[in-house]
């Protein structure tokens, strides 16, 4: 893996841009010189255009839209920026089921939630068949970690800090997703989290835009693949732009207020990097920024997205956001949503129906232009053609489940869970030894905790057809069940007295006890906020008195974001965090748990010690008054004590720092070194946002002084001291994963150019500024030993 991975895909794009320029050029002479060749010419330059899967930024498709554009009414092209839901719900009901007939009419550009190919083809037939002009619609729906292959959550999927593994889980998804015949996945969240009280935080990649970055762009490569058009790949969109996971108290749907400049530096990053990777679409996020909802907020969606970015992709709204600007309170009526929405540059109106209901008024009284309607059908149109649809829109029933659960599938969603495991504890044992690895041998568990049997929760969805293992069964199926003994102990939310005394008198006759607890999946994702992130219903209780048998005891916790558990951080020997880990959840856990599989995950947000600390994050400015040399452990007992930016009755650390994750081995890391200490500003700005060439390279020594073979993601920060506008403390700038076998030691480098130093500064540019900087290579962002240098004027 490069070590600055965003930095990677900058340059493939930049390439791909150059060649396409160059091939186009030429292409243009040869037509000049060559008359005769004319047809042929362009046959081949579109050809080398297509074949490089160019997707929505195929300008091939111009003509094509256009011609079809030609031929619309302004019914049939509001029909083409109006979707429903026409499944299952994931939102509150609009109360129409009259589809088949709008669609008809040419009323409906794309239909969601809609799962089972037979009701696909169903409505395609009427689009293809009795619509006048046969614009396939385009189907879609939160494909979010894996359609029926179920992957680990996206949380856990980041963990492993493996952009490969998420464009292959991705990928796999498409594949699946596109054999039922749905095209167009809402994924990847590519939301900033920094509050674990929002359920959200499950869907994405954490804290870090320079982490989110990487791994946005992976998902877009992962589902879009090297071609839109393939048959298994499916459009992706970044969602939610922009700004929702910061919603205030970590309560879904709040309201946000971000700067201009946090704005840039954290939260737009993920969605540039999408965008950079040829997303096709975005979606317009629930929350109001600034004052202005984002489902009708022209800076973010025309400025930054279309002006800045030249995005020209398809702009979805989330479920009814433009009806929700009226309890908002910034639109009195239907009619005035639909306008605002529409004008700020959402295309496509999810389910609300106001488009459907106002758009053609709108244009009729002047209030919004045709050409702007039709600059949305366009791209709506695009995205169908760059897919194949107009090509291709039936699925083949038959086939559908041929595409599900390959044996290959199956193995890398295991692998994934393997790699996303965050061991966080691992104490010694009665042995004198740390707990983990198990020994195999003839030793007895009890499997205790209401997660430790359960197909549904390990795997984050509700349980499709496909196999799975829970954490007993495989376990069960490695030492044999004469070794296994389960009780539940209690439910998620609920238990009684005699269920934890029954699972107290298991853990006695066991030799180990395994408390598999947590959260269920419902109480992560969307509309699953929490103001307590300790572990729910009465399974602290059942911990503590499991604990008490003195027997030990390896604490795996599922759940979709950190929970506090600081009593089992102190009196449990071995803990791991599991997340929800998909379909071979159990399997990967066992395998992790006997040691065939060295954790090598590491955290992606910061893990609080109490719910008060939230939002925590690492890359946080210093404050005037930073505590330092404070002892934080004790309430202030004087002046130096108090007068500084803490809590009077908690730390301000986490209880694990952005970046941890411990394995079976132990690595030791060497001073940072850089390879010059003086820097040039002017010199460094030229390569900013170019992908320019490495300015200086950081480099350490990173050593596995234990007896077993590692993967071990080695992270580099960097800190900007002295520019326009205050810096955090850290900030990720390249990570990469290294082998290490026992005893091993590698000089482990990264190359920085100038987008590794440059800042948000003043004036809200990116750029590099006069400065200090320290630059750390590091296990995780508490720790290591920085190198520095200067950037001089
Ligand atoms: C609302 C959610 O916020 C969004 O993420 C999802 O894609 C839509 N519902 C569709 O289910």
């Amino acid at each position: 893996m490069p070590s600055l991975y965003p930095r990677f895909i900058l340059c493939r794009c930049s390439l791909r841009g150059s060649a396409a320029t160059v091939v186009r050029s030429i292409a243009t002479s040869l037509v000049a010189y060559f008359g005769v060749c004319v047809v042929l010419g362009v046959a081949a330059f579109s050809q080398a255009q297509r074949s490089r899967g160019d997707g929505i930024n195929d300008p091939a498709l111009d003509a094509r839209v256009d011609a079809i554009l030609q031929k619309m009414s302004l019914e049939e092209k509001v029909g083409q920026l109006v979707q429903y839901s026409a499944g299952q719900p994931t939102g509150p009901g609009t109360g129409r089921s009259d589809y088949g007939d709008m669609i008809a009419k040419g009323q409906i550009g794309s239909l969601f939630n809609v799962i089972d190919p037979k009701q696909i083809n169903m409505y395609q037939r009427i689009a293809m068949e009795k619509s006048r002009l046969h614009i396939p619609i385009l189907f879609g729906l939160d494909v979010i970690h894996g359609f029926k292959t179920e992957f680990p959550i996206p949380l856990g999927l980041a963990s492993t800090w493996d952009p490969t593994i998420i464009e292959k889980a991705s990928h796999v998804a498409a594949m699946e997703a596109a054999a039922d015949g749905i095209k167009w996945t809402f994924s990847p969240m590519v939301d900033i989290a920094r509050d674990a009280r929002w359920g959200r935080m499950a869907e994405g990649a954490g804290e870090d835009p320079f982490l989110g970055s990487a791994m946005a762009a992976a998902y877009v490569r992962g589902y879009q693949g090297s071609r839109l058009d393939a048959p298994d790949s499916i459009a992706s969109c970044a969602k939610h732009f922009v700004g929702y996971g910061a919603a205030e108290g970590g309560r879904d749907y709040n309201t946000t207020e971000i700067s201009e400049h946090t704005l840039r530096q954290f939260y737009l990053p993920p969605f540039h990097a999408a965008v950079e990777a040829g997303t096709t679409s975005l979606m317009s996020a629930f929350n109001t920024l600034n004052g202005t909802p984002a489902s009708a907020n022209p800076f973010t969606l025309k400025q930054v997205l279309r002006k800045e970015w030249g995005f020209k992709g398809l702009v979805v709204s989330d479920w009814n956001s433009v009806g929700e600007l009226i309890p908002k309170g910034v639109a009195i009526d239907g009619a005035a949503a639909a306008r605002k929405a529409f004008v700020a540059g959402v295309d496509m109106d999810m389910v609300s129906s106001l488009y459907h209901d106002h758009l053609q008024a709108l244009v009729s009284s002047r209030q919004i232009s045709a050409a702007e309607v039709d600059d949305a059908v366009r791209h709506v149109l695009r995205v169908k053609f760059a897919l194949g649809l107009f090509e291709h829109p039936f699925v083949d029933e038959a086939a559908a489940p041929k595409a599900l659960y390959h044996p290959e599938s199956l193995e890398l969603a295991q692998t994934a869970a393997e790699r996303s495991f965050v061991l966080l504890r691992n104490a010694d044992g009665p042995d004198g030894k740390p707990l983990l690895p198990l020994a195999n041998g003839a030793q007895n568990y009890a499997v205790i905790g209401p997660v430790g049997d359960d197909s549904s929760y390990p795997n984050g969805a509700p349980p499709g057809s496909g196999p799975r293992t829970t954490l007993m069964g495989a376990l069960v199926a490695r030492v044999g069940q004469e070794h296994v003994a389960r009780y539940k102990g209690c439910g998620i939310l609920d238990g009684s007295d005699q269920e934890i005394a029954d699972a107290v008198a298991g853990a006695r006759k066991a030799d180990i006890a395994i408390l598999a607890l947590g959260e269920s999946p419902e109480m992560s994702g969307e509309a699953a906020s929490r103001a307590h992130l300790g572990l729910p219903g009465r399974q602290q209780e059942l911990l503590e008195a499991v604990a008490r048998t003195g027997k030990p005891i390896i604490l795996i916790l599922f759940s979709g974001r950190p929970l506090t558990v600081p009593w089992a951080f102190e009196h449990v020997p071995a803990v791991m965090a599991a997340w929800l880990p998909g379909i071979n959840g159990g399997p990967a856990l066992v395998r992790t748990l006997f040691g065939d599989v060295n954790p090598s995950g590491k955290l992606v947000v910061s893990w609080p010690r109490s719910v008060g600390q939230e939002p925590l994050y690492y890359n946080s400015n210093n404050t005037g008054r930073p505590p330092e040399s404070t002892d934080l452990t004790h309430a202030p007992r004087n002046i130096e004590e108090r007068y500084v930016s803490r809590y009077i009755d908690e730390q301000n650390t986490p209880q694990f720092p952005f970046g941890f994750g411990l394995s079976y081995t132990s690595i030791s890391y060497g001073a940072t070194k850089i390879s010059a200490d003086h820097l040039n500003a002017r010199e460094l700005n030229q390569d900013v946002g170019t992908n320019g060439r490495t300015v200086v390279t950081a480099q350490a020594d990173v050593s596995n002084t234990g007896s077993r073979a590692a993967n071990q993601v080695v992270e580099l920060y960097v800190r900007v001291q002295g520019a326009s506008t205050e810096q955090p403390v850290r900030a990720l700038k390249g990570f990469q994963t290294v082998t290490l076998a026992a005893g091993e030691r590698k000089t482990v480098k990264f190359e920085l150019r100038g987008d590794s130093f440059a800042t948000w500064n003043d004036r809200n540019q990116l750029a590099v500024e006069p400065s200090k900087v320290m630059v750390w290579i590091a296990p995780d962002s508490a720790h290591g030993t920085p190198a520095q240098a200067e950037i001089v004027p």
